[in-house]
């Protein structure tokens, strides 16, 4: 499958530089230096806690933001780009309150598609059937959608652009389950009838499981593990993944770390010369908290890798980088 989206080693870095009296401004390490590829009809889903650089990632990939370092490139040629569009956690909060939704889908239509006049009522209307509203909600007010409605309408707003990727940023944790349910089938669809791809972030293993080819699994700005879907979840490589499969065992289910683990991050303003990961890591060794360990693979399939220096091993066939099993 040829690539839609290629991210060469990306990191943004927010404040630095200098105060007006000269002294150095604290810099906010979010994202560290990641490099991933997505085949154009794939869905990878992002996972990870609160603050470890979900939406930075997402708001950079759709251009709202640019890296500090690395590149982003989307496939095409001179004539056309691929072109990516972001759905927001929520939708309602993103939609301008003053504005019925018919002004607020127009906006697209009009300055990307350059439709007007009858031919935007028609598109309008194909948009509203696209996400299962009728077309009614044209005339409402952002605070008269319930949140499923409101998420309807901000896919609405994205397709309006006629996207190849959406980036979808927390796109149903906002929503009650039955809800849930209910547009996750509605992107499933879309995906399958208009040949979509989706970079899907969520805090939630479950829903990630159930939407994605691929995950993978962020840690304080980097990547930790990725790979094939059932392969993470089946065998998680990283210390981490298998913390946050122990942490959320039913669907829905908040991520709740053991007693054991306190949850605290490194420093964002002063990240460790070694692994994040090592002050929660029970396989640490000093090597750990010394070398940052690169993404490779270790042994199991070759698109299923993990940045540590002791992966956790599955079965007799999975060979090791590092002494523990
Ligand atoms: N504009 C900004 N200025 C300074 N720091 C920022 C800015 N945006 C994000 N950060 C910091 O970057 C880090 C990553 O934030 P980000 O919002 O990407 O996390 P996230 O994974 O999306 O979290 P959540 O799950 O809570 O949405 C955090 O430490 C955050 O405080
Ligand atoms: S590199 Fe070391 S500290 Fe980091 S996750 Fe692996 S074993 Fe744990
Ligand atoms: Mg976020």
């Amino acid at each position: 499958m040829s690539a839609i989206l290629q991210l060469d080693d990306v990191a943004r870095r927010f404040g630095g530089g200098r105060t007006l009296f000269g002294g150095a401004k604290p810099t906010v390490h979010a994202v560290r230096g990641i490099s991933l590829t997505v085949a154009r009809g794939e869905t990878v889903g992002i996972v990870g806690e609160s603050g470890c650089g979900k939406s930075t990632l997402a708001r950079m990939v759709v251009g709202l933001d640019h890296p500090s370092d690395g590149t982003i490139r989307l496939a095409g040629n001179a004539d056309r780009r691929a072109s990516v569009q972001y759905v927001f956690q929520d939708c309602a909060a993103s939609l301008n309150p003053r504005k019925r939704v018919r002004q607020a889908l127009s906006v697209p239509l009009t300055k990307l598609a350059g439709l007007r006049g009858k031919a935007r009522e028609a598109r309008l209307a194909e948009l509203m059937e696209t996400v299962n509203l009728d077309p009614a909600f044209l005339d409402r007010y952002p605070h008269e959608l319930s949140g499923g409605q409101a998420q309807r309408i901000g896919i609405a707003r994205a397709l309006a652009a006629e996207p190849d990727l959406l980036v979808l940023d927390e796109p149903v944790s906002a929503l009650d389950v039955s809800m849930q349910a209910q547009v996750l089938e509605l992107l499933a669809d879309l995906k399958a009838r208009l040949g979509l791809t989706y970079v899907f972030i969520s805090h939630d293993l479950s829903v990630i499981e159930s939407v994605s080819d691929r995950v993978a699994i962020l840690y304080f700005g980097k990547l930790a593990e990725i790979g094939p879907a059932r392969a993470v979840y089946a065998a998680p490589q990283h210390p981490y993944t298998a913390l946050l499969l122990a942490s959320a065992p039913a669907p829905g289910r908040p991520l709740d770390p053991p007693d054991e683990d306190d949850g605290t991050l490194p420093d964002p303003y002063d990240p460790p010369p070694g692994c994040a990961f090592a002050a929660r890591c029970p396989r640490a060794e000093a090597v750990c908290r010394e070398a940052m360990p690169p993404l490779a693979a270790h042994g199991g399939a070759p698109d299923h890798q993990s940045a540590c220096h002791f992966p956790i091993s599955h079965g007799a066939g999975a060979r090791q980088g590092g002494s523990r099993q």
